[in-house]
């Protein structure tokens, strides 16, 4: 008898939850990652519906990021300010108040842990050591300088880096070296990523991923 009145109790809860969900702005963009923006593919057949994206196929991690950095990314897209064929299309159709929405979605969603392969030690040291230290013979500034402790993310401008996908950030990395990236204010990353070798980006790449994400610490 508990267990039944209990699972009442909580289908009336998930009822009330959904219901008030339904309503607000999160609840909307829910409807928008499953339905797309009308022309191009929904956003959960590359992000999935919790934002957890894949790292094999090159789709970013959303969950829990910052609403203001994921508005700004799809505004770029949108603008032209930041191409990629394989994303632009999905969000040209939203208006910002669509773009709040489904950013308010991927933002309100707990990231999942990754579970990932071994890696060389000294790979993870050296990029430990090039988030947390820096390379200042090479005037690399620390990453955690910009996004913050464990690299978590600071505010809009700052986004985690900790947990999101390796190759996703070697690629970005790579992007603004050889500036098919160029979005970021004041090229503040391209003078960073510039300055990285390809060993470097390779280790903090492979560090990053394997750092906590905010929600699991
Ligand atoms: C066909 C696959 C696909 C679909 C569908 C898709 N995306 Fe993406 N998305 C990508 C890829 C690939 C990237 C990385 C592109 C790049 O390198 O700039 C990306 C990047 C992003 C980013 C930037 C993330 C960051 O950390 O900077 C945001 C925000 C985003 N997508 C939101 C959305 C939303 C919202 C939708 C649905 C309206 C959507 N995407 C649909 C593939 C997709
Ligand atoms: C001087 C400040 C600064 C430093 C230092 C810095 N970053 Fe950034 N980074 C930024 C800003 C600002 C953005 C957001 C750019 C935008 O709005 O598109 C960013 C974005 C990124 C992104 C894109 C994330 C995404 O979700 O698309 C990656 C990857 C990244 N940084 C990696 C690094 C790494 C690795 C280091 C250290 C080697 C580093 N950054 C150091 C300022 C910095």
């Amino acid at each position: 008898m508990k267990t039944a009145t209990l699972g009442y109790l909580l289908a009336g809860a998930l009822a009330y939850c959904s219901t008030a969900h339904a309503s607000d702005g999160a609840g909307r963009g829910q409807a928008i990652a499953m339905q797309g923006d009308g022309s191009g593919a929904p956003c959960i057949a590359c992000h999935g519906l919790d934002g957890a994206g894949n790292d094999a196929a090159g789709f970013p991690r959303l969950a829990g990021l910052d609403t203001g950095y994921l508005v700004k990314q799809m505004q770029d897209y949108r603008s032209g300010a930041r191409q990629n064929a394989v994303m632009a299309p999905n969000v040209d159709n939203l208006d910002d108040q669509q773009m709040i929405d489904v950013a308010a979605w991927y933002a309100s969603q707990q990231p999942t842990p990754a579970s990932l392969p071994e890696v060389d030690t000294a790979l993870l040291e050296l990029g430990k050591k090039v988030a947390s230290s820096g390379d200042w013979d090479n005037y690399v500034v620390p990453c955690e300088t910009c996004h913050g402790p464990g690299s978590l993310g600071v505010g809009s401008a700052f986004p985690r880096l900790a947990g999101q996908h390796a190759g996703y950030i070697k690629q970005q990395l790579h992007a603004w070296k050889n500036g098919t990236r160029g979005n970021d204010p004041d090229q503040l990353m391209l003078a960073i990523a510039a300055r990285l070798s390809d060993e470097q980006i390779e280790a903090v790449a492979a560090y990053l991923a394997r750092q906590p994400q905010q929600g699991d610490l």
